[in-house]
């Protein structure tokens, strides 16, 4: 291969963001939904996911109370019969990203799908709530995986029966 000759893949791969809300014992669902209401992480998580190319679970796309606009939902699967409307299918993390065509990529879950692509993030946009909550799907802290710069920490104080939670930006160091 000449010395002006691209030698990695990893130069036409997307940028990819995961973003993900976790409580601080691990817990990000129950019973196949969010476990809590934050609203300013919903307008968070749509102004980091607008445009993007999003990547996630089957499962976590059957949580969507539909689709959302402004943002492709690729949706992974082993099931090859498999289909719902506005969903771009794929059945590896290479199909998936191919889909993706280039364009940012949001990964945002479920567990399974986190656990995927940790390894292949370049961000994190983690919302650490700030309680131990109960649930059934749960994640590491991704600070456990890999060596990560924090770039970002906003607190926000517990208000009107909600828990007390922080925006965490981490890139890849
Ligand atoms: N807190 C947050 O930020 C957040 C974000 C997203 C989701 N959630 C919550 O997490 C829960 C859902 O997450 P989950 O972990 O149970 O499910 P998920 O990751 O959304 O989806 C799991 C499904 O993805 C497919 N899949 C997994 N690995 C695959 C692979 N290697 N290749 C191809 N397909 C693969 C399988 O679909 P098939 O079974 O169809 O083969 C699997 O059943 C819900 O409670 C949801 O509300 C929370």
């Amino acid at each position: 291969m000449g010395c002006g000759a691209r030698q990695s893949s990893a130069m036409d791969r997307p940028r990819i963001t995961i973003v993900i809300a976790r409580a601080q014992n691990g817990v990000i669902g129950r019973d196949g939904r969010l476990p809590w209401h934050l609203p300013a992480d919903l307008k968070r998580f749509k102004a980091l996911t607008m445009g993007s190319a999003m990547v996630m679970g089957r499962k976590t796309f059957e949580s969507l109370p539909g689709l959302l606009p402004g943002r492709r939902h690729i949706v992974l699967t082993r099931d090859p019969g498999w289909a719902a409307q506005g969903a771009e299918v794929a059945h590896d993390v290479d199909q998936a990203l191919r889909l993706g065509g280039g364009e940012p990529v949001s990964v945002i879950g479920g567990a399974d799908i986190f656990r995927l692509f940790l390894p292949l993030a370049d961000r994190i946009e983690l919302t650490e709530v700030l309680e131990e909550v109960q649930g059934d799907t749960c994640i590491t802290d991704p600070r456990e995986r890999g060596r990560w710069r924090e770039t970002f920490n906003e607190d926000h104080a517990a208000a009107d029966g909600r828990p007390a939670f922080s925006f965490v930006t981490l890139e890849r160091a």
